[in-house]
């Protein structure tokens, strides 16, 4: 029997609904394979919970968090909490605290989605940096209240931290067979940390030399994502750059709520986590209409990430088939079905 310890964080708006789902996927699963047996600690940490108690987490919440074989996250933020308190005291910090320093984020179109940009191939996989770069929360407000009033934003970009996430794109393009690669970069403005991070890609671009890899300024890749999505592989991106190409990516398939993300420390000294994309969607929280897709692609990286391949294969091909099928979709996508209706469907086709 092999027994798994999750962690899940909910977290706020559609959040819960979509972890409520996965959990019920994990179920399912350990059911069908009766070798399986995950352990779930759901955790209440939310908005809600920092209006009842002035903090999004307690003091030892990491260390609780510690404590597990990997983490399932919904969602976190809500307009009752200011977005800068709420991610900065509990999704923010699992990622640096963890070193989940790889943010990996497939964008792939399946077959039955419908891209926006009318494409029938989009494939490929961003490679965001997890744990530093603009994301490093370093700054200042200046001159309160004057006419100088001003605030000062740091990034901060180390060789260790970008060599690590360079290299790991590298890698995973290998490992993948694929024949190119793409760093976006933003050297022609930002003349500190990207032209450090393109001093460091061109060092790392001359140890690949099978691999046809490039720099492209973030604004031309904005661009070559919608007129050009099937000459891309993989791409390599800082926090900040990574987080907006993938929501571009996801919205270029049809929903920013069908795309998953794995926030990986490699060498497994902590948990990884996991997490569709999206946000908690206030707009539609309460409704039970948000996409479950992010969230259940997220768990078939998770169950890889714990090796677990057949239950992870057994999901993606259920999903698959259900997103092939059209009829049980949610709106988002053109459907007219629930959160749960689509996962009910998911877990009908999960059979052995
Ligand atoms: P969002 O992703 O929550 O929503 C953007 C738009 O996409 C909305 O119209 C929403 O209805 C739609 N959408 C998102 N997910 C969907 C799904 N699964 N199905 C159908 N439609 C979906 O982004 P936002 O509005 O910028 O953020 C809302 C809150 O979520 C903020 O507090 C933000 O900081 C937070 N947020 C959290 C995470 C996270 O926890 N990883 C990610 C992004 C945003
Ligand atoms: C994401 C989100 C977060 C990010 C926010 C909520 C801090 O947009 O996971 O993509 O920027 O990383
Ligand atoms: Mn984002």
């Amino acid at each position: 029997m092999k027994s798994i310890k999750l962690n899940l964080i909910p977290g706020d708006g559609i959040g819960v609904d979509v972890i409520k789902e996965g959990r019920k996927i994990l179920e399912r699963i350990a059911e069908l394979d009766g070798n399986i047996k995950f352990t779930f600690n759901e955790l209440p940490w939310s908005c809600e919970y920092y209006l009842k108690h002035g903090y999004m987490m307690p003091a030892d919440g990491l260390k609780i968090l510690a404590d597990c074989d990997a983490i399932l996250l919904g969602a976190v933020g809500f307009p009752s909490v200011p977005d800068h308190i709420s991610l900065r005291e509990l999704l923010l910090p699992i990622r640096c605290n963890f070193d989940q320093y790889v943010n990996l984020r497939p964008v792939k179109l399946l077959p039955g989605l419908k891209s926006t940009l009318k494409k029938e191939k989009i494939d490929f996989v961003v490679v965001r940096e997890n744990s530093e770069g603009e994301y490093c929360g370093r700054g200042r407000f200046e001159s309160e209240g004057t006419e100088n009033e001003k605030a000062i934003q740091e990034a901060v970009f180390t060789k260790h931290g970008t060599e690590r996430i360079i290299q790991y794109a590298f890698e995973y393009a290998l490992k993948n067979k694929f024949k190119s690669l793409i760093s976006a970069t933003k050297s022609n403005a930002l003349n500190y940390s990207m032209v450090f991070w393109d001093k460091i890609f061109n060092e790392q671009k001359a140890e690949y030399p099978g691999i046809q890899s490039r720099s492209v300024h973030i604004d031309a890749l904005a661009g070559l994502f919608i007129m050009k999505p099937e000459e891309i592989e993989i791409v390599v991106a800082s926090n900040l750059f990574g987080d907006i190409l993938t929501d571009l990516g996801s919205a270029m398939l049809g929903s920013i709520g069908l795309s998953p993300s794995a926030n990986i420390n490699p060498e497994r000294h902590y948990p990884s986590m996991f997490e569709p994309i999206h946000g908690s969607a206030p707009d539609i929280a309460g409704k039970g209409i948000a996409n479950p897709i992010g969230t259940v692609w997220a768990i078939v990286m998770m169950l890889e990430h714990l090796e677990l391949k057949d239950p992870a294969l057994l999901l993606m091909n259920a999903m698959t088939a259900v997103l092939a099928d059209v009829k049980i979709r949610t709106p988002d996508i053109g459907g007219k079905s629930s959160t749960s209706e689509v996962v009910d469907e998911i877990i009908c086709k999960m059979t052995k």
